[in-house]
This record gives structure tokens, C-alpha cells and sequence, in this order.
């Protein structure tokens, strides 16, 4: 990359699923004030934006992602000046704010939506897609929600058929109408003028269907468990035509100062490749998941990073994620004993991180009894919930161990039940303990933002020799330079890593205890060990 680099280049980036994080007002749902009040935690962690999940008027049948007005708060989070408050206390401490846009559909409430289904001649009509049966009165294509069921509904108000690829209340916006285009950018600027720094767009490679939206083929791979892979979405998403959309949206943003940023939601592996765009004009961060599918082994681990490396475009920058709100949390995936090595691979690869709230301290999946579940993929395919629920990684943060772990008050009940484990892990406890993750985390977080190596210095992977072990140099010319080690196993080792220097100091240890000069000839490393070192020349 040339030029001035960047914040969202250099930096951290934290996401807040908002109805968990922090209660201020005793309903048991997270919301704008509490945010507020835990931002210098946020802060504290080291971290430079965060991204906060939706928080716009929503009916909640997919928990915000079902937006039923653009540009408002709704108010179980708060009000427009509660965010207000919340963009102007970020920004006096350093935080960037990106919010969450969900143009691909709106909510079945979304006063669009209900012109478009008044008539079969409003205005409208053709901002959604409505369509007839097919001859022999089925659906007009096999295409399947992602949360159970056929991908139509049938309204009988005007005899036709609307489209979603999620749930029946999310139908599908139609940009190859330029007035929605128009209507979703007008929004983008509506939060870019108040100071926004920036969107994570959701499921951007969906926003384009086929123009005759034919039939997907069957998924060869399908392992029989959620209906809704059993089709490949050869015509349902990924079209050509999409990155259009995704460079008008490019060049709303980049009429603003400050380097506002667009972080695409792009999930198959490679295709997020072609969503920086030809002439990287589409986003300067197309979501990368690729360690979140990986087995948790070295092997593996070094296969995605080395792909990406490798397919980056040359004035691309990377990104990793390990977690979201869509995913099972990583602590739960790889196992306690191996949570600080993804945190240390995350904090120290060349890509801007994003963590998601919780993981800092090591939250997992939470069991959620049948009764609890919230989630609609959950709610409609109870048979296979434990496949398909996201409840267990959106639990309410533990704070504290005190009741409701100080995400609500004493009494009340949380939308989404605790962890058990609340009074043993909590960031108080963790703030306490010097050998904490939390503690690990943040010490990454601050040898990331003070050594530009790390930040934005360039990676090259280091052969170790030893199964289940990866090393990889982060070097910046004028700057120090870097090795990490990482042990993705439980067996101790010893490395020959001479090829990089004669000897290197450990700053930081995932067990944050061992420090010191070491010999690479002969480096011990531990057990689920990670290791960064600083190479002295
Ligand atoms: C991706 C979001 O991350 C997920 O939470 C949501 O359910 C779908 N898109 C639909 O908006």
C-alpha cells in the first residue's frame, strides 16, 4: 500500500452484538446507554473501532436484521441522541464507530415493503420481487431461506409470491431498480453526514440475483443436515452485476474525509478476493473467514493464511475474523487451551483484526434450553437448532460476578440466558489477574499498535520443521522486526529456527510469564504455547 496508511489499516476493530453488551435500563436487553458506559473498557482494550450490530426500528424477527426504517434508533436501544452521545464519546477517545448496513432486505414492516405489497401497480411493486407461480402453481423457483423453507411467500392481498433468502419476514430488496440504489445510499449519507465512520454490509454478495432468477442446481457436497445448503446458489448470489452496487456504495463513502471505511460481508472462501474490486474500488474489507472454517491445526491454519497472502491484491489489505455473531464462539471451536493462540495468531497476522465482544475473555457457546431459544433458524427447525441456532455465541457479556454478571440488574431476566459460568469468568476477575487472556489480549492489542511491524509490516511464513507448530516473521524496513511461534498442539518442542536470527527476545508469552532472550537454534516451546518474539539484528 501506498501513502498515508490508513486507520482501519492499521488498527483493531471490536464488534458489539448491542443487545448484549451492556443493560442500562433494567429491560434485559442491551442497548445505546449502556454502550456508552463501557466505553472506556472498549478503550482500555486497545482497540480502534468498533462495529455495532444493528440498532436501527426493527420488528427483531432476525434480532435487527430486519430493518423497518434506515435512519432511526429503535427504542428498546435507545434514542437518536443516545447514539449521538455514543458517536461523540467514541470519538472523543480515539474509537471509530461503524454501524451495521443491511441493504439486501428490509423487514416485512419496512413501510417499502408495504407499499410494494398494496398493489400490484404501486410504485413500489418493483422494488421487491413479486412473482406468479409457476404454470403448475409452484413456487417460482426452488431457491431456499436460509432459515428453513422454501425462499417464497405467497401474499394473498395481490395474488403473488415475494422472495427472501432468509426469513419470511426479510424480503429481498431489488437493485437492479436504480430507485433502490438510490434509497439505500441516501441512508449510507444520512449516517456518514452525522460522522459515521464507516458500514459493515451485510451479506453484500447477495444483493444482485439472477435477472431471470433461474433455478439453482442441487449441492453435490450437501451433507444432508440444513435444507438450506442442499442447493449450490449459483444464481441467488455472487452475480456480476453486484459490483456495480458495491462501487456506487465505494463512492458515497469516499466523498467524505476521514477515510471512512466499507468492510463487505463476503463468505466463500476466494470469491471475497473479487470484492475489492478491479481497480480497488469496491471495499477496502471484504471479510475474510477463512480461520474460522479452518481446522484448528497448524497445517491447516498456515494453508489459509498462505492462500490469502498470496491472492491479495497487491494495494489490498487483509483482514481476519475468528468469531461472530453467526458463529460458535472460538473459545468453545478450538478449546480453552488453545483460545490464546488464536488470539495471538489473530492480534498478529498481517490483516486488520476483528474481535468479536466476549472473546477477550475466553465467553463460549452457551447451552440454551429449548425454551430459551430466540433465534428464528432455531425457532422454525427445532429438529436441527443445535446446528443451525446462533444464540449460544450472543449471550450476555460477564462483567462482573455479581448477579446478571452486571449486564442487567439484579432480578431481571437477560433476553438470553448467562453463561454458568459468569462468577468464574468475567472481565473483573480478568482485570485482576495479570496473567489473564484479557490480560493477553490487551497486551497484543498494545505491542500491535506501538510496533508498525505488527500493525502493517509484511508476513512471511517460517518453516519450523515440527508438526502442529507455525512461525511466521512480521518485518517492516526501519522498524524491528518480529517472529510469532505458535504450538496448536498439547506435546512440548523443541524448534530450530536459526534460519531467521541467532537470537530473539520474547515479549510476550500466551501464559504472559516468560520472558527474556532465547537461542532459535534450540527455542523450547511449551504446550499450547504461543510465542512473539522480537528479532535483534
Ligand atoms: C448475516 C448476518 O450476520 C446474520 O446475523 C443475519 O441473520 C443475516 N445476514 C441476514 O441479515
Amino acid at each position: 500500500m501506498s501513502g498515508s496508511i490508513p486507520w482501519w489499516q492499521s488498527g483493531i476493530i471490536y464488534q458489539i452484538y448491542p443487545r448484549s453488551f451492556q443493560d442500562s435500563n433494567g429491560d434485559g436487553v442491551g442497548d445505546l446507554p449502556g454502550i456508552l458506559q463501557r466505553l472506556d473498557y472498549v478503550r482500555n482494550l486497545g482497540v480502534d473501532a468498533v462495529w455495532i450490530s444493528p440498532i436501527y426500528p426493527s420488528p427483531m424477527h432476525d434480532f435487527g436484521y430486519d430493518v423497518a426504517d434506515y435512519t432511526g434508533i429503535h427504542p428498546l436501544f435507545g434514542t437518536m441522541d443516545d447514539f449521538d452521545q455514543v458517536l461523540k464519546a467514541a470519538h472523543a477517545r480515539g474509537l471509530r464507530v461503524i454501524l451495521d448496513l443491511v441493504p439486501n432486505h428490509t423487514s416485512d414492516e419496512h413501510p417499502w415493503f408495504l407499499e410494494s405489497r398494496s398493489s400490484r401497480d404501486n410504485p413500489k411493486r418493483d422494488w421487491y420481487f413479486w412473482r406468479d407461480p409457476k404454470p403448475d402453481g409452484s413456487l417460482p423457483n426452488n431457491w431456499r431461506g436460509a432459515f428453513g423453507g422454501p425462499a417464497w411467500t405467497f401474499d394473498p392481498l395481490t395474488g403473488q409470491y415475494y422472495l427472501h433468502q432468509f426469513d419470511p419476514h426479510q424480503p429481498e430488496l431489488n437493485y437492479r431498480n436504480p430507485e433502490v440504489l438510490a434509497a439505500m445510499l441516501d441512508a449510507m449519507r444520512f449516517w456518514l453526514d452525522k460522522g459515521v465512520d464507516g458500514f459493515r454490509v451485510d451479506v453484500i454478495t447477495m444483493m444482485i440475483k439472477d435477472a431471470a432468477l433461474r433455478d439453482n442446481p442441487p449441492n453435490p457436497d450437501w451433507d444432508g443436515v440444513n435444507p438450506a445448503d442442499s442447493l449450490k446458489p449459483v444464481y441467488s448470489r455472487n452475480q456480476s452485476e453486484v459490483h456495480e452496487i458495491v462501487r456506487a456504495m465505494r463512492q458515497v463513502l469516499d466523498q467524505y474525509p476521514g477515510n471512512r471505511v466499507l468492510i463487505g460481508e463476503t463468505w466463500v472462501t476466494g470469491e471475497y478476493l473479487q470484492y475489492y474490486g478491479d481497480a480497488l474500488d469496491e471495499c477496502h474489507l471484504p471479510f475474510n473467514f477463512d480461520l474460522i472454517r479452518a481446522p484448528w491445526t497448524a497445517h491447516a491454519v498456515r494453508a489459509a493464511v498462505e492462500y490469502y497472502e498470496a491472492g491479495v491484491p497487491e494495494d489490498g489489505w487483509p483482514n481476519y475474523v475468528l468469531g461472530n455473531h453467526d458463529q460458535p464462539r472460538v473459545a468453545s471451536r478450538v478449546g480453552t487451551a488453545q483460545a490464546r493462540v488464536a488470539q495471538m495468531l489473530l492480534l498478529t497476522l498481517r490483516g486488520t483484526p476483528t474481535c468479536y465482544y466476549g472473546d477477550e475473555i475466553g465467553m463460549e457457546n452457551i447451552p440454551i434450553p429449548p425454551e430459551f431459544v430466540q433465534d428464528p433458524p432455531a425457532v422454525r427447525q427445532p429438529e436441527i437448532a443445535d446446528t443451525v441456532g446462533r444464540d449460544p455465541e450472543r449471550t450476555p457479556m460477564q462483567w462482573d460476578a455479581s448477579p446478571n454478571a452486571g449486564f442487567t440488574g439484579a432480578g431481571v431476566i437477560p433476553w438470553l440466558p448467562l453463561g454458568a459460568d459468569y462468577a468464574t469468568r468475567n472481565v473483573a476477575l480478568q482485570e485482576r489477574d495479570s496473567t489473564s487472556l484479557l490480560a493477553l489480549f490487551r497486551a497484543l492489542t498494545r505491542l500491535r499498535q506501538v510496533e508498525p511491524a505488527l500493525s502493517v509490516g509484511s508476513y512471511a511464513t517460517v518453516e519450523t520443521g515440527i508438526a502442529n507448530t507455525y512461525a511466521y516473521t512480521r518485518t517492516k524496513p526501519g522498524s524491528d522486526g518480529f517472529l510469532v511461534v505458535l504450538n496448536f498442539g498439547n506435546a512440548a518442542h523443541g524448534l530450530d529456527l536459526s534460519t531467521v536470527a541467532h537470537q530473539a527476545e520474547i515479549v510476550l508469552a500466551t501464559d504472559l510469564q516468560r520472558y527474556g532472550v532465547v537461542y532459535l537454534a534450540a527455542l523450547d516451546l511449551m504446550p499450547n504455547e504461543g510465542l512473539v518474539l522480537r528479532l535483534v539484528q
